[in-house]
């Protein structure tokens, strides 16, 4: 096996992935680089637990949503650490009811509101404050995380969803290094990766226990 498959398998890259590098063309949004939190305004205590911006690849969303059979018009789209808000414009692209992220870093909530005014799509929103404070909707939605942070946070997550007493939600978590949260969770069961984004840091889908 070549290197650069074993990479792949590691990291469940797609290989169609080499389309993200043209994705911002599309409508003109700044998405793709890479941004380390330092130096960055941040007014949360909640910083310290915080990984840096990366995008997800496109394709994982899209890929996740079929994999999962859940039709997104009769659901809407959290993405909990959305940085510069691609994964809110694939979401609307993909048809979602309406479309929130929440991004604890002024400068790129900032990025994020440009990129989705310059995409047109008036079912996203934006919210500049910290994930852990996040009150989800009590109607069916999908949680997305791209290893935003760690583990005091995400328990904080999972003490909101733990409050819902009707919504039903699915996870979508890509390189979950906090999977066992959602694990544990008795509302949720572990459906897997998608095929194309197989690996310890790949795609992993967690559905509600009834679904
Ligand atoms: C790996 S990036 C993922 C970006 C985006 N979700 C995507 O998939 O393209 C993680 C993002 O989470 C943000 N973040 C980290 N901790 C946060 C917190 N407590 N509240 C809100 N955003 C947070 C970071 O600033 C960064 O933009």
């Amino acid at each position: 096996m070549s290197l650069s498959r074993m990479w792949d398998l590691l990291t469940g890259r797609d290989r169609r992935a080499a389309s993200s590098i043209d994705w911002d063309a599309r409508y003109g949004t700044d998405t793709r680089s890479t941004v380390e939190l330092h130096g960055l305004t941040i007014a949360h205590d909640s910083r310290r637990f915080g990984e840096r911006y990366q995008a997800s690849d496109p394709s994982a969303l899209a890929d996740a949503v079929a994999f999962t059979g859940l039709d997104p018009r009769l659901h809407r789209f959290v993405d909990l650490g959305c940085g510069k808000g691609r994964m809110l414009i694939v979401a609307a692209e993909l048809g979602f009811k309406s479309c929130v992220g929440v991004e604890f870093a002024g400068e790129l909530a900032a990025t994020a509101k440009a990129n989705v005014a310059a995409a047109g799509f008036k079912t996203i929103s934006i919210v500049h404050g910290d994930a852990g404070a996040y009150a989800f909707p009590e109607q069916p939605f999908v949680l997305y995380l791209f290893n935003p942070f760690g583990k005091p946070i995400m328990e904080r997550v999972r003490d909101n969803l733990a409050k819902l007493r009707r919504a039903e939600y699915y996870v979508i978590y890509k390189n979950p290094r906090e999977r066992r949260i959602f694990d544990e969770m008795p509302t949720l069961r572990y459906l897997g990766p998608p095929p194309a984004h197989k690996g310890v840091w790949g795609v992993h889908v967690w559905a509600p226990r009834g679904a």
